[in-house]
């Protein structure tokens, strides 16, 4: 059984007893969730939902993941997964010991106690918060809804939507919550690619819409997750995972404004980061980079943003971060134009290999990538780019790059170019042979920290670019 917080006296968490959880169809459940006899069914089958899956698979639990899209669910079905962290082996074990079973036959969530929604949550083009796969997924469970179930939302969204959009949308059915059916909110924080951190030992926020709800569903990941830090309300874990990605996007900003303010001052931010993050206390270490990538970071907040528009309220520390991460990929562009005006050549017609498209470092995930604004901007001025990225075959939807394939790492496409560009820092690049061949090398995340090679631009110290080697 897992550990609930402390805090958990304070989301007005029954503990002992139940909050009326003990009998009728709050009753059932628990004892389903129990018995291990309670059927899950995951909504959403993607970096999210899938690793949640395995996590309720392996914990003995009969899981139905539910998908639109038929490739997905076609894949899964034949055993393959499509996300990097959860090996095909696990997966294909689990279907074959019954425990897992894709489909895209959404009537099937009234053969499930719980439904976990895990949907995208992106942005409209006008920047607002698009909620519509959250409001589709929750009219396929009101369709489907029957007394006893427990809803439970893991998608980042702004405060107010499990209440405000998704109650609504499952009362119309004529239950009730907190007595026929159950809902809560409950953010997944998975880290793609972190080693240490999984969906199994990350702590679980959750917050329900009554304290019946909140009980049945820390019952339940209490069986599955190591750590349960239920919340007063579902506000308030929604609120909670803007917080922290928020968090993240204004730190980076602060060290993006940093490695600005350093390249003009002549420092190099890296060794001033290193420095301060020896400070043992009061001092987190963020580093910066071309911009920031993702499904989370550069969209969450802006959808405490809106929320707060809505309100009257303008988040001004959100939009400044906002600001300054997005203009990264132009900064990255101009080091790249002054450093090939330093070796005499114009950026306009220079052939420019990309090392790393991947929005961060040894991962497949190319969503709101930087590497690809800092493609087009450098397209935009003439230049002829390629890029390699051991993890990234293809660029699959992403607009006019579409289609676009990594080029291989070849002794001549380094020595040939005339700029490498490292935008993602991947472990498996031997950076010491692309520094030795390459006659031109701008890397934006320290990657050749060490090399000390003539030729190399870092992203603060372009005072040095005018000392570059003529080629
Ligand atoms: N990717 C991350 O690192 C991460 C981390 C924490 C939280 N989140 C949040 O989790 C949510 C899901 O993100 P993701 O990265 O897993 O997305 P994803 O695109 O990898 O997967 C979402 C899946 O949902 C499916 N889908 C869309 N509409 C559906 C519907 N109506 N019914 C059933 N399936 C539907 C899609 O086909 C897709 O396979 C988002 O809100 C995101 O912000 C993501």
């Amino acid at each position: 059984m897992a550990t609930v917080s402390s805090t958990a006296a304070r989301g007005g968490m029954a503990t002992g007893g139940g909050a009326g959880g003990g009998s009728g169809d709050a009753g059932k459940l628990l004892a389903k969730i129990e018995s291990k006899r309670a059927v899950i069914g995951v909504v959403g089958l993607g970096y999210v939902g899938l690793p949640l899956v395995v996590e309720f698979a392996r914990a003995g639990y009969k899981v139905l993941g539910f998908d639109v899209s038929e490739r997905v669910v076609a894949g899964l079905k034949a055993g393959r997964s499509h996300i990097q962290d959860v090996p095909s082996d696990a997966l294909a074990a689990h279907i074959a010991a019954g425990l897992f079973e894709p489909t895209t036959e959404m009537g099937r969530i009234t053969e499930c106690d719980v439904v976990s929604i895990c949907v995208p949550t992106p942005l409209s083009k006008t920047r607002d918060p698009d909620v519509s796969y959250v409001v589709s997924a929750t009219q396929s469970v009101a369709e489907a809804i029957r007394p006893g179930q427990l809803v439970v939302l893991e998608s980042t969204t702004y405060p107010g939507t499990t209440r405000e959009l998704m109650q609504p949308l499952l009362e119309a059915s004529g239950l009730r919550v907190g007595e026929d059916f159950f809902l809560c909110f409950s953010p997944e924080r998975v880290d793609p690619g972190n080693e240490r951190w999984k969906t199994r030992n990350t702590p679980r926020v959750i917050g329900g819409i009554t304290p019946t709800c909140l009980e049945v569903a820390v019952a339940l990941y209490g069986r599955v997750m190591d750590t349960i830090v239920p919340v007063s309300s579902p506000e308030a874990a929604e609120l909670t995972k803007l917080l922290e990605n928020t968090f993240r996007s204004i730190n980076i900003a602060l060290v993006n404004e940093m490695a600005q303010a350093s390249d003009r001052l002549g420092v190099d931010v890296w060794e001033v980061i290193d420095a301060a993050a020896t400070k043992p206390f009061g001092f987190m270490k963020f580093v910066p980079g071309p911009g920031i990538g993702g499904h989370c970071i550069p969209l969450d907040p802006h959808y405490l943003a809106w929320k707060m528009r809505t309100l009257n309220y303008k988040t001004r520390m959100i939009e400044l971060a906002g600001e300054i991460n997005s203009e990264m990929p132009h900064f990255v562009v101009d080091k790249v134009q002054d450093a090939l005006n330093a070796q005499r050549k114009a950026l306009n017609g220079s052939r420019i290999l990309l090392l790393g498209v991947a929005y961060k470092k040894d991962i497949d995930d190319v969503r709101e990538s930087p590497a690809l604004d800092v493609i087009k901007l450098l397209e935009e001025k003439g230049a002829l780019v390629d890029y390699h990225d051991p993890f990234v075959a293809a660029l699959r939807d992403e607009g006019e790059l579409r289609g676009r394939p990594s080029v291989e790492l070849t002794d001549t496409a380094l020595r040939d170019g005339d700029c490498v560009v490292i935008v993602t820092d991947h472990t498996g690049i031997d950076y010491e042979r692309v520094v030795r061949l390459a006659p031109l090398v701008v890397d934006t995340r320290n990657a050749t920290r060490g090399l000390n090679s003539p030729n190399v631009v870092h992203l603060t110290d372009g005072h040095r670019a005018l000392a570059l080697p003529v080629a």
